[in-house]
């Protein structure tokens, strides 16, 4: 293959491999202190999972390498093998191979031209949530905002048929799902999965009903024409498991992310009052009161910074990975085809060599003019596999943080740094949080 040296220098291994184990206890007892001392000036290490050797890239610019060229390091290996197996063969996980044809088929529902119907469903949500808010109450806001997210989800897939129980279905199933997900990709043993052992009864039952609930609501909306998605995705020509599949990894890829940002952003608020003070002064200034809309985000520059600095701090997607479809070369090494290469946005967006004091929560960092590379922030990844709700993804976080934080300030209950719990996304975990009103 062209480019491919002949012979190829050899990898540095990433610091506290064991014998036999490798890398794997490090990585799992806790995989974002671990990446953070793996870091390599050259760009490339290798990490060693007992039997699975990988591949870690180490600098923005290999890692925009990777990830642009999708036919090479396409979507493969444990993670999407799990993805797959339980949420189909939508345009999330689907091979390099059908990708193109399946992005065009959900592309229009993300048209900009969409966006003004999709931001007042967030605002009547937002509206609802809050509503049924007291000052003094104490919540677990990220339960709050998980259930917020999927109503808002759903919404904007379905033009009919969405009620609480099935909100309620969706966020419990999806909670019961995610975590057996992650146990799938840290043990990827078929045979484990399928003993009849009361976890993963808990996740085929929860699996089934999220089928079913989508189905559901499928059936119940034929049309092709109104505001929401599934029209559009059934004017695209998708029909039968093909509709599901897209409208199941649509709705899965929006809300993980989308709730483990809100999340992050209210628990890292709630930790710095001087921050937390300045937002306040621009929604109030800006809202006086009012729900945020679209037409507000050009006026609320530094929410915008904040929402940017969150997802540099704690990307939800914090390990994006690749399987090789064929021998290439990364930064001068050889890299066979079948490997596993890994890429760590939580790690990537740390770098002292990047950030100044890249562990701070500084929003102005990105004041216009900034020294930061645009390409060392890749909260969305990046390329033909980049989130196709990004601006959708960014203007939710916005709109529901700027309009909570015009009325209420959640108060975390317990003092100290926040929580950081890798699973399939980065997520606080629960967040208890004592809810004063401002308003
Ligand atoms: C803050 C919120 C979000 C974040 C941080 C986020 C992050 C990401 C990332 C990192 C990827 C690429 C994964 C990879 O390369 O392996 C991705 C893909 C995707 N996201 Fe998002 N996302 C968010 C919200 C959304 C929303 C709201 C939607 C849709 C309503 C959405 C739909 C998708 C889809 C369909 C893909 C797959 C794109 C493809 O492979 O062509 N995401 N997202």
């Amino acid at each position: 293959m062209t480019g491919t040296p002949v012979t190829s220098p050899p990898i540095a291994p990433a610091p506290g491999a064991l014998p036999l184990l490798g890398h794997v206890l490090p990585f799992l007892r806790d995989p974002l202190a671990f990446l953070s001392t793996a870091r390599d000036p050259g760009g490339l290490l290798m990490l060693r999972l007992g039997p699975v050797r990988a591949f870690l890239v180490c600098t923005p610019e290999l890692a925009q390498r990777v990830l642009r060229d999708t036919a090479t390091f396409d979507k493969g290996g444990a993670v999407f093998d799990a993805f797959r197996e339980t949420f189909g063969m939508g345009v999330v996980g689907c091979p390099h191979t059908t990708h193109a044809r399946q992005r065009r088929a959900v592309e229009p529902a993300f048209d900009p031209s969409r966006m003004p119907g999709y931001a007042d469903t967030i605002s009547d949500e937002v509206g609802v949530l809050v509503a049924g808010w007291r000052p003094g109450q104490v919540i677990d806001l990220n339960a709050a905002l998980h259930r917020l997210v999927t109503s808002i989800t759903l919404r904007m897939l379905f033009p009919t048929g969405v009620t609480d129980q099935t909100v309620t279905d969706v966020h419990d199933s999806l909670h019961t799902i995610m975590a057996g997900v992650y146990w799938r990709v840290t043990i990827p043993v078929a045979a484990v999965h399928a003993l009849p052992i009361p976890a993963n009864r808990r996740f085929q039952r929860a699996k089934a009903r999220l089928h079913a609930v989508l189905d559901e609501l499928v059936t119940a909306n034929p049309q092709t024409d109104g505001g929401a998605a599934l029209p559009l995705f059934r004017t695209a020509g998708l029909t039968g498991q093909a509709l599901h599949d897209e409208v199941t990894s649509v709705l899965v890829a929006a809300l993980e992310p989308t709730t483990a940002a809100l999340a992050w952003a209210f628990s890292v608020l709630g930790r710095n009052p001087d921050a937390e003070r300045r937002l306040h002064e621009e929604v109030d200034e800006i809202l006086a009161g009012r729900p945020a809309g679209l037409d507000d985000l050009p006026h609320l520059p530094y929410t915008r910074r904040a929402v940017t600095e969150v997802m540099r701090l704690y990307p939800p997607m914090w390990m994006l990975t690749r399987a090789t479809t064929r021998d290439t070369e990364l930064d001068g090494h050889r890299i066979p085809a079948g490997s596993v290469v890994m890429m760590s946005p939580y790690a990537l967006q740390r770098d002292p060599t990047v950030y100044d004091e890249p562990d701070e929560f500084r929003p102005d960092r990105w004041l216009p003019g900034s020294a930061v590379p645009p390409d060392a922030w890749l909260p969305f990844g990046e390329g033909d596999r980049k989130c196709l709700g990004y601006s959708l993804g960014f203007t939710e976080v916005m709109l529901t943080v700027a309009t909570i934080a015009s009325h209420w300030r959640p108060r975390p209950t317990r003092p100290g740094p926040a929580r950081l719990v890798p699973r399939g996304d980065l997520n606080p975990g629960p967040l208890p949080m004592f809810l004063e009103r401002r308003h």
